[in-house]
């Protein structure tokens, strides 16, 4: 389908980095875009033995073919965001739109201390007290930042454009659907809306141009920072069950609990999902490690998937087997 959005259906750290990276090169999308927040996300994606983590550019880098947007209703680290164009070597197709907003040294100081910083859990990479300037109209936007220059571009139009041409878009969500200023757990949440609709929004895309949803849940439900999680277990528990995780950006501890299928539904209603990516099913059944046909996941694996679907009433068309990009099992044309 020519545009696809990819969401995280818990509270972040679904892995949908290592998802966007697969369909990256899988489907070979012209353009790949980014919405959510910013730089408080964190993927991990590795491939071919090398390990990656990216913050602001889309996960779809991989792919040399792909140009690698970042619309309007992201906020950017600058620092982060060149950092990353030379890293990957992507000074020639990568490109922000004119009105990204900047976050600079006073909102991560603001972010880092104090309430937000112990109270909510923030990343402390700047991106609420940003927003919140964004609401107060004083935000700096980034066609007044001399060294964006050369990567300035009018994101919706390019977007728009590729889909009027039947050109496949990939465009990418960061954070969690609970994690959404409005249908989170507030006020642990984020600074912006997150689900589907909201990344759309941040990129320029109306309701009309979309055609699938790709919801990403992990095999458990992770959160990191405060706020409400049903059922946690206890940290000993998680480490007994192999379930441990540490946060990309932040470096703490995730906190874990089995999979949620009630905040599971709410989760498909609120993005209006089409399809499911699970990831980590190496993880609860290490059996299933690296595989990549459904045909050879063990009962136990294939039970959880079937229940899901069951359950959901969307299919499970992706499921990750393990952290490498094509320890991946696509369904899509099964
Ligand atoms: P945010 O945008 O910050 O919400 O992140 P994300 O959804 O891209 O997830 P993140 O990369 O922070 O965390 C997922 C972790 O799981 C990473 O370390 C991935 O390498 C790893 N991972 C992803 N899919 C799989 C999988 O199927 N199996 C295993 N074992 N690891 C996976
Ligand atoms: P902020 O977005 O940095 O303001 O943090 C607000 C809350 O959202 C905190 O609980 C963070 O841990 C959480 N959060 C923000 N971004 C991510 C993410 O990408 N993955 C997981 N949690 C996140
Ligand atoms: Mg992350």
């Amino acid at each position: 389908m020519p545009s696809t959005v990819i969401v995280g259906g818990f509270f972040g750290d679904e892995g949908k980095g290592k998802i966007i990276s697969y369909l990256a090169m899988k489907d070979n999308p012209v353009i790949a875009v980014r919405g959510g927040v910013g730089p408080n996300a964190g993927h991990t994606i590795e491939h071919a033995g090398k390990k990656y983590k990216v913050r602001m550019l889309p996960s779809a880098f991989l792919n040399p073919n792909t140009r690698l947007l970042v619309g309007p209703g992201v906020v950017i680290s600058l620092d982060v965001l060149l950092q990353e164009i030379s890293t990957f070597g992507t000074q020639d197709r990568s490109f922000v739109d004119y009105q990204c907003g900047i976050i600079e040294d006073s909102h991560r100081i603001i972010d880092s201390q104090g309430r937000l910083k112990e109270s909510i859990g923030s990343t402390g990479t700047g991106t609420g007290p940003a927003n919140a300037d964004r609401a107060m109209r004083t935000l700096k936007l980034a066609k007044e930042i001399d060294s964006l220059a050369l990567y300035l571009d009018d994101i919706p139009n390019a977007v728009n454009f590729a889909l009027e041409r039947k050109e496949q878009v990939l465009v990418e969500g960061t954070q969690g659907t609970f994690l959404s200023l409005w249908h989170g757990t507030y006020p642990y949440v984020t600074s912006k809306d997150v689900t589907a609709s909201g990344i759309c929004a941040d990129v320029g895309i109306g309701p009309k141009r979309v055609d699938d949803v790709v919801i990403v849940f992990k095999s458990f439900v992770t959160r990191v920072g405060e706020g409400p999680l049903k059922n946690e277990l206890s940290s000993e528990k998680v480490i007994t069950n192999g379930w441990q995780e540490v946060g990309t950006v932040t470096g703490r501890q995730r906190r874990a609990a089995e999979f949620d299928f009630e905040l599971a539904k709410r989760s498909i209603m609120l993005n209006s999902a089409t399809q499911i990516a699970i990831t980590k099913l190496d993880v609860v059944y290490p059996e299933c490690a690296h595989m990549q046909s459904f045909s050879d996941l063990s009962s136990p694996a294939k039970y959880f998937i079937k229940t899901i679907e069951d359950k959901l009433k969307v299919p499970v068309t992706l499921i990750g087997t393990g952290p490498e990009v094509n320890d991946t099992i696509d369904r899509r044309n099964q």
